[in-house]
């Protein structure tokens, strides 16, 4: 019985410590995916990654829907990374990773397209390390609000959805 509080413990402990480092979890809306998936515009080989990846639902979205492209989850939540996997297992899904690690750890270097969906204040911290390493060319989509002191290259609205940013670098 100790076992189960433990590993619950550990599952709470990393789900509060992952929306204290830049977002609690709220999903993208489903209804949203295509917007994302058409302005993410992915070519053959390109690589995209979410940050703070949750369930993974948005990147199965993006891998299902770009089978040549490689699709990196990245989540802190234990509990989140777990569901991922399976959800991936379950998919088939063949060209998508999850990976357990902080987003600010992230080697983004090689990323075509960095999707996001954090708090405003977590796109302000990790805007100087985007600006430090993504590659010119690269697309970041930003998901409810736009990343202070960057001006979007498209804002895309649609009625009773929210409002999807995209830079391009
Ligand atoms: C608002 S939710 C969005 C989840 C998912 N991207 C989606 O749109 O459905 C933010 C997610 O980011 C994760 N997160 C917060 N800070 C993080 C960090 N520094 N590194 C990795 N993941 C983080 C949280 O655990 C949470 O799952």
């Amino acid at each position: 019985m100790w076992i189960l509080s433990l590993i619950g413990l550990i599952i709470l402990i990393s789900f509060a410590y992952a929306a204290n480092a830049g977002a609690p979890w709220v999903p993208t809306w489903k209804k949203d995916f295509e917007r994302i998936i058409k302005l993410a515009d992915l070519k053959p080989g390109e690589t995209f990654i979410e940050l703070g990846c949750g369930n993974g639902r948005v990147c199965r979205a993006v891998a299902a829907h770009a089978k040549n492209a490689h699709v990196i989850g990245l989540e802190l939540s234990l509990l989140q990374v777990w569901i991922s996997w399976l959800q991936v297992k379950l998919s088939g899904l063949t060209n998508i990773q999850i990976k357990l690690g902080n987003a600010f750890h992230a080697d983004l270097s090689s990323v075509d397209v960095v999707y996001m969906f954090l708090m405003p204040e977590t796109y302000e911290k990790i805007r100087p390390k985007l600006e430090a390493e993504l590659k010119p060319g690269a697309r970041v989509i930003t998901y409810v609000w736009a990343i202070p002191g960057w001006t979007p290259d498209v804002i895309n609205e649609a009625e009773g959805s929210q409002k999807i940013f995209l830079f391009q670098r």
